[in-house]
């Protein structure tokens, strides 16, 4: 007997029982059977053509979410993921069924608003940390600004060195709401007007203002014009954001930080659209080691290890390298061991670890 698959055998069974579908989402995968691991999108500009499409070639298909349907037209075989469906359970697409596409979301970072990281907990960066109060203090009372506001920030410096930590201790000081994009996204995945797209961004964060709108990776927009012409709408995503940086509509209370590993590749006209640029840096050596004191603080097991033996063995990390390879290195091995606390030998040997792979050819990392 031929095996059958969950949809299939649904398909038997609860044809005749499925209720009509009011409403579906469906998430572009591509080829789910042939390739993994690839991010499609498909750009449709209209959107109601698009619901025409989908309802004809699926018209009467029993479906429930995490299926998949199969384009037969356009380019067959492309697979839709089934990410929503209303009435929830397994239901039937009927004439009137609304079927809409999905969008690359962008999330409200709200879980990082009650308690969460302040900028306390952010170690060194005192240059940083001084910004970090101008812009609080416009986000608490915008309109004692004039037109003097602080608009854009460029965040820059290596990765790991708490770029993306102190935006959301920012927001957390101040409980403005968080809105974090990864550029590569509004680019990437983007389904429909880029330009919309942002607007609606920002018009989403001036209607929750007091708000800041973190855009990290930001030179995946700004740098490659090669990119650009590639893709129609990586122009129109810098052209919207170029005009939301400007402020030419105003959005009082709204703050743009952008975050990059690489200012040198921006695109000159995005640079310059910051008022400022904030280096984050390696943390020097007595950073190092309050940042080591303030992560131990937070381990589920005791520390029994002189911190400062690590400090010039660990010259060059940054803050995430500290506590995600070394502490967590070293945590993971006590674990195993069943170990009661944390000693100077699995802290010695995380750090063996780490040499280890950072004296291998990059291709070697991780087999
Ligand atoms: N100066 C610091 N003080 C305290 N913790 C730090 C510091 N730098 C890094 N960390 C720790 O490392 C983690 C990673 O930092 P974060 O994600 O903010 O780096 P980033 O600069 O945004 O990196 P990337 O460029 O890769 O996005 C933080 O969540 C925090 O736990
Ligand atoms: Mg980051």
């Amino acid at each position: 007997m031929p095996v059958k698959t969950k949809q299939a055998r649904r398909l038997v069974v609860e044809k005749t029982y499925a209720r009509p579908a009011r409403f579906v989402r469906l998430k572009p995968v591509g080829f789910p059977i042939k390739e993994l691991h690839r991010n499609y999108f498909v750009n449709v500009e209209r959107e109601d053509l698009f619901e025409i499409y989908a309802k004809e070639q699926w018209m009467g298909s029993v479906i429930a979410t995490g299926d998949y349907l199969f384009d037969q037209r356009v380019i067959p075989d492309f697979a839709y993921q089934v990410t929503k469906v209303l009435p929830s359970g397994v239901v039937k697409i009927a004439e009137d069924t609304i079927v809409e596409i999905e969008k690359p979301e962008v999330k409200e970072d709200r879980g990082a608003v009650e308690g969460g990281v302040k900028l306390k907990d952010v170690i060194g960066h005192g240059h940083v940390k001084r910004k970090c109060k101008i812009v609080m203090k416009y986000l608490e009372d915008p309109e004692s600004f004039g037109g003097w506001a602080p608009k854009n920030v460029l965040f820059h410096g290596a990765p790991g060195t708490g770029k993306t930590m102190t935006a959301k201790a920012l927001a957390n000081e101040v409980k403005a709401r968080f809105f974090k994009v990864r550029a590569t996204d509004l680019v990437g995945e983007f389904v429909g007007d880029g330009s919309k797209r942002i607007h609606e961004l920002y018009s989403m964060a001036a209607d929750s203002a007091p708000a800041i709108v973190f855009i990290d990776e930001v030179d995946a927009v700004g740098l490659d014009r090669a990119y650009q012409s590639v893709r129609g709408d990586v122009a129109e995503v810098v052209n919207a954001l170029l005009s939301e940086l400007d402020g030419v509509k105003e959005n009082p209370g709204v703050v743009t930080i952008a975050a990059t590993n690489s200012p040198a590749l921006l695109d000159r006209a995005i640079r310059s659209r910051f008022e400022e640029e904030l280096e984050f840096k390696i943390p020097t050596k007595d950073e190092r080691l309050a940042i080591l004191k303030h992560y131990v603080r937070t381990l589920p097991m005791e520390v029994d290890a002189d911190l400062g033996r690590y400090l010039s063995r660990t010259e060059g990390f940054s803050g995430r390298d500290l506590k995600e390879k070394l502490l967590k290195g070293a945590l993971y091995r006590a674990i195993l061991e069943d170990a009661e606390k944390i000693v100077e030998r699995h802290l010695d040997e995380a750090l063996k670890e780490i040499d280890l792979a950072l004296s291998r050819p990059p291709g070697e990392m991780f087999t």
